[in-house]
């Protein structure tokens, strides 16, 4: 059969989820580029107009680049930290707008030096370390100014220049540039030269020269233009002074503006190339080779082109706008797709999945459903071969319990042939006595240790139920303690009981610690030698909720390793010298303990010692499991030597001294029946059933008493007795149930059968003589209540019930033939459906009396109420109606019951 390796199977799973997951994380994503771009300057309007090219370049090449800038502010250290931190971050490229020429050049060789390709742009540095410059030429453009104000129609041009303050390298040449050329050009005369402008230095200049005769500012940028011409205006608004600017940007204030307004003169494009700087990144990153220094083209703006500048300039922001409109829409498009594309393919790798697991879960449940067949099939041969094997089990345990009860007839039988024997010769034969005592205790030894093995099965069965009882302990361990002392004292053992309190009471329950105690005892005598010492020792822990028993002994003791096992069943210990041992007794007695929750603990130490631990109190017990039982005599067992009471002896109960009453014996048991029937038959008239014919022989004898054995042929007791306790012909006898089952569901089953008493065997003769007679004693009360109570038997329901029925119908059918002088007793058994026997017996039981004089006294008690009653009715009006042949006969028969006649009687009212 194929297997699944579910290992595989997962790595394989696993492996497809894996190259899912890739395909969807890298899809259209290709290397991007990390850009970044140190500005040097920050917050003017051409610094702006850089970034913003460049930002608008670098997000038209979004997938391939990102671009980051750095702001230094004008602080040079801030912006060689900013290089180094980009060093640092290993960017792709590096663009650099140097604050000024040399104090950057370290970091930048650094950065160049490690590899990072680096792109100058509009400064220059003084150092060949970079890869490549973009940006216009400063000197051209100084030229380009000083040959426009040359070109100008006035003969002497008077020029000042306004220089930048920063000691960059456009400020150095377009000064260069500015002042190289007007030295060609003698109508252009240079007579100042300023670094910056404020109010104070134009003022100055004014000062010193007249401001008529200042023809052109050159201003190096068109901001700075724009500031001189608003100092000059404020101090002179109608000088003639026209300014020339750089830069040339398009926007408010811008250049393109600023001539258009007329401010300035004209403004060199001075073009920031962020565009072009982002182009040329590209391809170094790309790998292309690339010029060195890109310079871009500058040219004039003045009044002539300055409206077509605006207009193209503002086209191109136009176009600019546009294709980031476009750029926008299609980078919408893209994610659109890209998400499209990833959910398509994270759709199809769970489809795949789920064939895979489909098919996977079919694979696996066909599989399944294959080793569960195989799995059924096994259980139910396991199952087979389990109730073969509790079948044979059962069969050998129940014969072994059935065995165990049988062997307890014969031995009640041998213990009462004893008892009785023991009687008998009690003063004769000593000898015999002594060979008798033997018997005895052996039988009894042998019924112990049938006991201990239905016990034992019990406990198997958990069939025991705890009924606790309050009991001294001293006194009834004492009570065990005797049992003890005949061989102790035959063996001259030093036997010994000690308590430190003899008052001490617990909740214990007497049947099962008297086997308990009882058994440790016996261990101990089996294993001490002769002129040993045995103890027990009670012990009640002061201040503690419980008490120990202590059992010492000096016999052989227990090996070490083996202490922990004693309690196990079937234990034999390794050094018992093969004494027989069932090996449950222990276990038993730990079980019972247990019950009890209970401690018992073995130690070994020149001989055993066992100790219980039991509680004082009853919390720990429920309160079915708690019980009344007086406390005196704790050993009710029978004692070899011990004495008869007298009045336990047979005495004739009968009330008739010329009839004996009768007993039917139901048993199967010849030995058993023949020993009763030689107790019994001197003072009772004894009939015996084997148990076939029960039933039928109860009826035909109307027994006064039945002795019912519970295991029999056909019908058990307990079915017997059931049967003639529903007959109305035979409820009345009261019924002993012999058994050899000593649990309380038999006691049960035996009292709803209705038998009146329940003997455990073995019984003791004295115990079954006594209870016949408080049985027949019983039946006497109940005969005295019946008599007396003969008018009110209809309304009383204390006593037999069967038996009030009886009474009551059958004097309903008595009062309804009143009158009838023929009314018999065969008529009276006929309506009652019995026999006239039976009718005669069952009378004579309950009430003691003949049913003819039943009737007759019936018809008296009715004559004696009718004259009192109907006074006008003559006598041998009421003697016809009560049924008497003739009023002489009435009146015989009513003076002999009531000492009167019945004119006497009636003359009373
Ligand atoms: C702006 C600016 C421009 C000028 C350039 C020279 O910071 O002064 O006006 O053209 O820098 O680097």
């Amino acid at each position: 059969m194929p297997k699944i390796n579910f290992i595989q199977i997962s790595k394989f799973i696993i492996l497809i989820g894996f190259v899912l997951f890739v395909s969807c994380k890298n899809d259209g994503e290709s290397k991007r580029y990390k850009i970044g771009f140190s500005q040097c300057l920050s917050d003017n309007m051409w610094r702006d107009a850089m970034n913003h090219s460049m930002q608008i370049q670098a997000s038209l090449l979004q997938d391939s680049l990102t671009l980051e800038i750095f702001e230094a502010n004008g602080n040079i250290q801030k912006q060689i930290n900013q290089i180094e931190k980009m060093i640092q971050d290993n960017y792709d490229l590096i663009i650099i707008s140097p604050n000024e020429p040399d104090r950057v050049v370290p970091v930048i060789e650094k950065a160049f030096d490690s590899g990072i390709p680096i792109i100058l742009i509009d400064r220059k540095i003084n150092s060949n370390k970079f890869t490549a410059f973009v940006g216009a030429d400063n000197l051209a453009v100084g030229k380009n100014a000083a040959n426009y104000i040359a070109s100008m129609e006035e003969k002497i041009k008077n020029v000042v220049e306004i220089k930048g303050e920063d000691n960059s390298t456009p400020v150095i040449e377009r000064s260069k540039g500015f002042e190289q050329t007007i030295q060609k050009e003698p109508s252009v005369n240079l007579i100042k030269s300023m670094v910056g402008i404020d109010s104070v230095k134009i003022k100055s200049l004014i000062d010193s020269i007249d401001i008529n005769q200042i023809h052109y500012m050159f201003a190096f940028n068109d901001e700075l233009a724009y500031q001189a011409w608003k100092i000059v205006h404020e101090i002179s608004s109608s000088n003639k002074i026209k300014f020339i600017g750089v830069d040339g940007l398009n926007g408010t204030n811008g250049g393109v503006q600023l001539v258009q307004d007329n401010v300035l003169e004209a403004s060199i494009l001075y073009p920031t190339g962020g565009e072009e700087a982002i182009k040329l990144a590209m391809k170094i990153l790309g790998g292309e080779s690339v010029e060195k220094y890109n310079i871009l083209n500058s040219t004039i703006i003045d009044s002539r082109n300055a409206d077509i500048m605006r207009n193209q300039f503002d086209k191109i922001i136009q176009h600019q706008d546009d294709i980031s409109l476009q750029q926008k829409k299609i980078q919408e498009q893209e994610n659109t797709y890209t998400t499209q594309s990833k959910t398509l393919r994270l759709v199809l790798g769970l489809l795949i999945l789920s064939i895979i697991f489909g098919a996977l879960v079919i694979y696996s449940w066909r599989i399944i459903r294959q080793k569960k067949r195989e799995l059924e099939l096994i259980n139910k041969k396991i199952i087979i071969q389990r109730d073969q094997i509790k079948t044979s089990n059962d069969a050998k345990v129940n014969f072994f319990t059935g065995i165990s009860h049988e062997f307890k007839t014969p031995i009640t039988l041998i213990l009462s042939s004893i008892e009785s024997l023991t009687e008998e010769n009690r003063k004769r034969d000593f000898k015999l006595l002594n060979e008798l005592g033997l018997i005895f205790n052996n039988s009894k030894r042998l019924l112990r240790l049938i006991n201990q093995l239905l016990d034992f099965r019990k406990i198997e069965d958990r069939k025991f139920i705890l009924r606790a009882s309050e009991t001294n302990i001293f006194k009834f361990t004492q009570s065990i303690y005797r049992d003890f002392e005949r061989e102790s004292i035959k063996r001259n053992i030093d036997f010994t009981i000690t308590a430190n309190n003899e008052d001490l009471f617990a909740y214990i329950d007497r049947n099962l610690m008297d086997k308990v105690f009882f058994n440790l005892l016996s261990n101990a005598f089996k294993f001490t030698p002769i002129r040993g010492e045995i103890s027990i020792n009670i012990i009640d822990v002061t201040g503690a909720n419980f008490f120990e028993i202590h059992f010492k002994d000096s016999g052989i003791g227990i090996p070490e390793r083996e202490l922990e096992s004693v309690f196990k069943p079937f234990f034999q210990g390794s050094n018992n010298n093969n004494k027989p041992s069932s090996g449950i007794g222990l276990h038993i007695s730990k079980e019972f303990i247990d019950m009890h929750k209970g401690k018992i603990q073995v130690k070994s130490n020149n001989g055993t010692e066992i100790i219980i631990t039991l509680y004082k109190d009853k919390i720990h017990l429920n309160s079915d499991q708690i019980v009344f039982e007086p406390e005196t005599n704790y050993n009710e067992n029978f004692n070899f030597i011990s004495d008869y009471e007298d009045d336990l002896l047979p005495v004739n109960v009968s009330s008739n001294n010329e009839e004996k009453l009768s007993i039917l014996i139901i048993e199967d048991n010849s030995d058993l029946v023949k020993f009763l029937k030689n107790k019994l038959s001197h003072v009772y008239d004894i009939h015996v059933s084997d148990g076939h014919d029960g039933i039928e022989k109860a009826l035909e004898i109307i027994p006064d008493i039945m002795i019912c054995d519970v295991n029999l042929p056909v019908k058990n007791g307990f079915e017997i007795c059931d049967i003639l306790k529903r007959d109305l012909r035979t409820s009345h006898i009261p019924t002993i149930i012999l058994t050899a089952l000593g649990n309380k569901e038999s006691y049960i089953k035996g009292l709803e059968s209705g038998a009146d008493l329940f003997l455990t065997k073995p019984f003791s003769l004295a115990i079954l003589f006594q209870s016949i007679k408080a049985l027949l004693y019983n039946r006497a009360k109940l005969r005295y209540y019946y008599v007396n109570n003969l008018e009110t038997i209809n309304k009383n329901h204390d006593f037999g019930v069967m038996e009030q029925d009886f009474l009551s119908k059958m004097n309903k059918i008595i009062y309804e033939n009143i009158d009838n002088s023929n009314f018999s007793v065969e008529q009276l058994a006929e309506e009652l459906n019995v026999s006239r026997v039976q009718l005669y017996r069952k009378i004579k039981a309950i009430l003691d009396i003949k049913v003819s004089d039943y009737i007759l006294n019936i018809r008296l008690e009715k004559g004696k109420e009718m004259l009192k009653n109907n006074l006008k009715l003559s006598i041998s009006d009421i003697a016809y109606s009560v049924g008497f042949s003739s009023s002489t006969y009435f009146s015989t028969s009513f003076k002999a019951k009531y000492g009167k006649t019945p004119k006497e009687y009636k003359g009373k009212f």
